[in-house]
């Protein structure tokens, strides 16, 4: 399935277990489940890298998790992005687009929050240089960002 990328998606932002801002510090966007759902059953878990953007506003870099959170045991699957940029306000309920670009690793258990933290922190760091080549940089210029959105917030 990774030679299908980069993939598109868009979708409502709705609410997990609000751990991401809490315990980890590193707050992420859930996507709804219909927008989840509307991904390729294909699509491997795992964490990926890539551009996102709400609202139609200013596309970010981004890291991306996919699937069902060993380290927490989810029942449900999620795709959660972490946005490279400081909202400061609630996304809830607003729109959140993603261009999936590139894949990093396997979703893993950790022995410990720490361990888990210091990967994520890892990932962004990967994400932010393999995200400055040029053909990635072209993806952030997609006109899918900036398409029409049928009703949205301001934030
Ligand atoms: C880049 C990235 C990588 C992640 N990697 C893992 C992982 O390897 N294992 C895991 O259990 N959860 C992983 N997560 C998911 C976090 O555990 C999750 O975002 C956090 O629990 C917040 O979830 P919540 O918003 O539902 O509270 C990752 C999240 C991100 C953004």
């Amino acid at each position: 399935m990774l030679k299908h990328l980069p993939i598109y998606a868009c979708g409502e932002i709705v609410r997990g277990f609000g751990r991401g801002s809490k315990e980890l510090g590193i707050p992420t966007a859930n996507l709804s489940l219909e927008a989840v759902k509307s991904l390729p059953d294909s699509l491997q878990t795992g964490v990926y890298y890539g551009w996102a953007n709400v609202n139609n506003g200013d596309v970010h870099k981004m890291v991306l998790s996919i699937g069902w959170n060993p380290f927490y045991q989810n029942k449900e699957k999620s795709v959660e992005t972490h946005i490279l940029h400081d909202f400061n306000c609630d996304l809830y309920g607003q729109i959140l687009k993603i261009c999936i670009a590139g894949y990093l690793r396997p979703e893993q258990n950790f022995d410990s929050l720490k361990v888990l933290i210091d990967t994520i922190k890892s990932d962004i760091d990967s994400a932010k240089s393999l995200l400055d080549t040029v053909e990635n940089k072209m993806l952030q210029g997609n006109s899918f960002f900036t398409n029409k959105l049928e009703k949205f917030l301001i934030c």
